[in-house]
Parts: structure tokens; sequence; C-alpha cells
């Protein structure tokens, strides 16, 4: 069995999504559960990109011990020097650095002629090699690069220094036959292929990055990049999830395994897909809500007398089980502190005491508290708790059928200062939003609201999602709640404090 190695960029590629922004603590949290899935290097972030994704890199690479942890950078000094700054105190610095060769992006983007694109890039690698154990060199539109042209810049940037070869589909164009045979020539074409590792990253604009990126791994590719639930620009990237489970329920054929953690695929998948506020389509393949489930009488009858007439993976495979464990108002701290453990929430034991409170006061008002709920809570609490500036104290919205709906919302702002206001609007979540709007004193643009309950149920906790522009900044935020209005306002101003925080803290790096 050939070993695979997978390189995860949810947290740079699929950060690019339209919408997605991660604060610091929200990406700490994802790359901590993608060490528990065991995945080989964490691609952390773009740190040259702004001084708060800098900061996240560095936090990730100075906690995360069982992967390697990585930073983009283009073929740019001030971009290395950044990265490095970044990087310098991971377990095993490495830099991903790029430069775009299609003819296309040449001419174009770079202006710059076959020649000086060489000259740049072997200078960058050699640069990056002074500093990082491990160069990884990436081919930006490498599928649209004439291959001659491919081989001959491949060659330089190992002889420069390159230890890892990516080879990207950047616009999600090429087939599986055609990436197979550019991994071919290069092996074919390139007299240094044997001091490398060629690595695959496909996007999904033709739907084929799983696809492609098998085909790579059957013709030498011995790293494979991607993301959790294929998130990433435009129509996202390979969907690691995927890869991971045909790889290993077709390991006869294909003959290669990666070392993931196959069971902590499902919590990997929902922990992303709460972050970021992408929701996991019900029919995707390995995590979608119905990628298990078998609807058609003949199927159903099929399944109930033999498993497999119909079913080729089994959930507990990738994690899903059917036991989740029930609180309830009558449980103690004890079994509380317990299923976070189980869950794999890692909560300093100083939080405990305000978040059992929450959950006390949650299942007050809920019956059962599942796995799910709890897993909401914790999040919501820990990772977009702090920081805040405008805190939520108290809303009232009035409706009625024949009634203008009124809202009066009570804020303390960012001095600790009480803000009082009230407004109309045609329905009670645009009277609370014109409230909140006269509140925080900017005029804001609602891009995106999306409400999603957690688990079943008339008593589910509601879960609003959305995305607005603030402060000339796109933002996204979410909020949680037994009650819809409530959960809207708290998404609201997260979306806001978001803006805020990385305001403050673009100020503080910049003053230091
Ligand atoms: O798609 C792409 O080409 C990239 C590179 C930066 C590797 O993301
Ligand atoms: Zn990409």
């Amino acid at each position: 069995m050939q070993k695979v190695k997978i390189f995860d960029t949810t947290l740079r590629d699929g950060e690019q999504s339209a919408g997605v922004n991660l604060n610091k603590f929200e990406k700490l949290e994802i790359a901590k559960q993608l060490e528990r899935l065991n995945v080989d290097i964490i691609e952390a972030g773009f740190p040259a990109a702004s001084p708060g994704d800098l900061a996240s890199v560095k936090e990730i690479a100075r906690t995360i011990k069982e992967a390697s942890v990585t930073g983009l950078a283009r073929a740019v000094i001030s971009d290395i020097d950044a990265a490095w700054e970044a990087l310098k105190e991971g377990a095993e610095p490495r830099l991903h650095t790029f430069i775009a060769t299609s003819p296309i992006h040449r001419q174009y983007k770079l202006k710059q002629s076959k020649e000086q694109v060489i000259e740049t890039a072997v200078n960058t690698v050699k640069y990056a090699a002074s500093k990082f154990a491990i160069v990884q060199w990436s081919a930006e539109d490498a599928c649209r690069t004439e291959l001659p042209f491919l081989a001959e810049i491949v060659e330089q940037v190992i002889q420069a220094g390159a230890r890892v070869i990516n080879i990207p589909d950047t616009v999600g164009y090429i087939t599986p036959e055609e990436y197979g045979a550019v991994f071919k020539y290069l092996y074919e074409h390139v007299p240094s292929i044997g001091k490398v590792e060629l690595s695959t990253h496909c996007h999904d604009d033709l739907g084929l990055a799983v696809a492609n990126s098998l085909s790579a791994v059957q013709h030498g590719a011995r790293q494979v990049e991607g993301t959790i639930n294929g998130i990433g620009e435009r129509a996202g990237n390979t969907s690691l999830e995927e890869l991971a489970v045909a790889l290993h329920i077709r390991k006869e054929h294909f003959q290669a395994e990666t070392r993931l953690n196959l069971q902590e695929i499902s919590r990997t998948s929902s922990l992303v897909s709460k972050l970021t506020g992408m929701a996991v389509p019900a029919n995707k393949a390995v995590v979608g809500r119905n990628a298990f489930a078998h609807e058609s009488g003949i199927h159903q009858d099929g399944v109930l007398k033999e498993k497999t007439t119909y079913e080729i993976i089994s959930p507990e495979l990738v994690g899903y089980q059917n036991n989740s464990l029930v609180l309830g108002k009558h449980s103690g701290r004890h079994a509380f502190r317990n299923r976070l453990n189980e869950l794999g929430l890692a909560v300093p034991e100083e939080d405990i005491k305000k978040l059992f409170a929450i959950f006390k006061d949650m299942a007050d008002r809920k019956k059962e508290m599942t796995d799910e709920d709890l897993v909401a809570l914790v999040l919501e609490e820990q990772l977009a708790g702090d920081n805040n500036f405008y805190e939520l104290r108290s809303i009232q919205v009035q409706y009625g059928t024949n009634q203008i709906p009124t809202a009066t919302v009570t804020l303390t702002g960012a001095d600790n200062e009480h803000v009082e206001e009230a407004a109309t609007g045609s329905g009670s979540i645009e009277a609370l939003y014109n409230t909140l709007e006269k509140c925080v004193d900017e005029p804001i643009n609602l891009l995106d609201y999306r409400i999603q309950s957690v688990g079943a149920g008339r008593d589910a906790l509601a879960q609003v999602y959305v995305k607005m522009r603030y402060a000339g900044q796109e933002t996204s935020g979410r909020g949680l709640a037994q009650d819809v209005l409530e959960a809207s306002a708290k998404a609201y101003l997260n979306a806001v404090n978001r803006v805020l925080y990385m305001k403050e803290s673009s100020t503080a790096v910049v003053n230091q």
C-alpha cells in the first residue's frame, strides 16, 4: 500500500469561500480537530494577507504538535518573511510558496516572460529554503501550462531547494485522464523528480476535483490537498472526507492509504459547517444528512435483509452514532463535564462553571439537551463569546397580524455604556434589525440571513447565520438561542463584533 499524505487547506483555500470569515479562536478550534482527524499537514492561512491572519497562523503553529503546520506565500520576499514570523515556532516549519505558470496568467496577471517566471520562482525558493526545513512549491494554473515549460520550471525549483512540488488544477478545468498524464509526463521529463514528493490540489468547477485527485494518486502523487466538506474558492476544493473514504473503501483498487482517523470525519465536518456557516448539502457523499438514508421501499427492504445490498459505507466508519446521549435539567456538573470531554470539547476548568449555568438555564426550558445542543452551546459561548464590543441585554418584539411590528433593544456598548433604541419594520426581524442598526451607529446591509434548528423537536434551539456589510467590510455572524428572535439579534451583533475586533487587533499590531 502506498502512503498518501493529507494536506488540509480548510483554513486557507477553504476560508477563501465567499462569505466565510473565521476568527482566531474558531481557526484554532478547527486546527485542533484536524489534528484529531490525523491530517499530515495543516495549511493554517496566508500570513502576509493581514496581521490577523499572521496572528492566527502563529497561534496554530505554536499549538499543533501532531501535524506539520504551513502557511502560504506568494513568490515575494516579504510574504516569505511574514510566513517565517508566523511559523518559526512550529514543530516543523514548512512553507508553501507559489507562482502562476500558465500562458494566460503569465501574460495578463504577472506580465512576465517564461524566463522571468523561472527566475522569480528560483530566487524565492532559494530564499525560503534558507529559512524553512521544508519548502513546498506550487505552479498555479499548472493544468493550463505548456508541459515542457512546466517540466523545466519544476526541475529548476527542485534544484533551488523545493522538497514538495504541487500541481494545482487552479480553475477546475482538467479531466482525470489528462491530469494523470500530467503526472506521468513530469515523472518522465524532470530529471530530479525522484528527490521530491508530488502533490495534487484540485478545484471542483466541473465537479471533478475528487476524481482528478484520485487519478493523480494513481499516477504517483503522494500528497493530496483539499478541504473538509470541499469548501473553497468558487465551487470549492477536493473534499478530503470523500477522498479518504474512497481510498479506504476501494483500497484494493487504489492500493493507497491515508493515516486519517476516519471516525473523526463526521465531527470535523459538522464543526467546519457550524463555524463557517456553510451548510453541508443533504445529498453530499459521506457527510450529507441523507448519505446513509434509505428511502425507497425496495432499498429499505434490501437493507433490512442485508445491509450491504445498498450500503457500501457504514455510518459508524465515519463516526456517526445513533446513541446520542441526552442530558436534562437534573444532570449534574460532573455528567456535563464528562459529556463535553467525550465529545472532544476541551473546555478549560475555569469556564465550566459559566457554561454549566447556561446549560442549566437552557435545560430548564428545553426537555432534553442532546450532543448537538451541547456542541452548539459550547461553540457559541467559547468561540464567539469573548471580545464582545456590544453585548445583548434584552429585546422585546411586538408582532400581531394587524399591528406594525416594533422592537426595543437594550445593549451594553464598548465602554460599558447602556444603549437603548426602538424601531419598527414590516416584519419582526426587520423591526429588530432596524433597531440594532440604530444601536450600532453605522448603516448595515444585510446580505444573507439563514435560520436552522439544532436537531429536531418543537423546542429545538435556533441557530441563525447572517452575512452583512458593516463599516465598509463584509462580515458574517452566528447566534444561538431558544428563541429565533434572540438568535437573530445575537447573530447580528456577532457579525458587528467581528469587524470591531478585527479593527482593534490590526491597530494593536500596527502600534507594536
Ligand atoms: O488553486 C491554487 O492554485 C492554489 C495555489 C495557491 C496552490 O490554491
Ligand atoms: Zn486552490
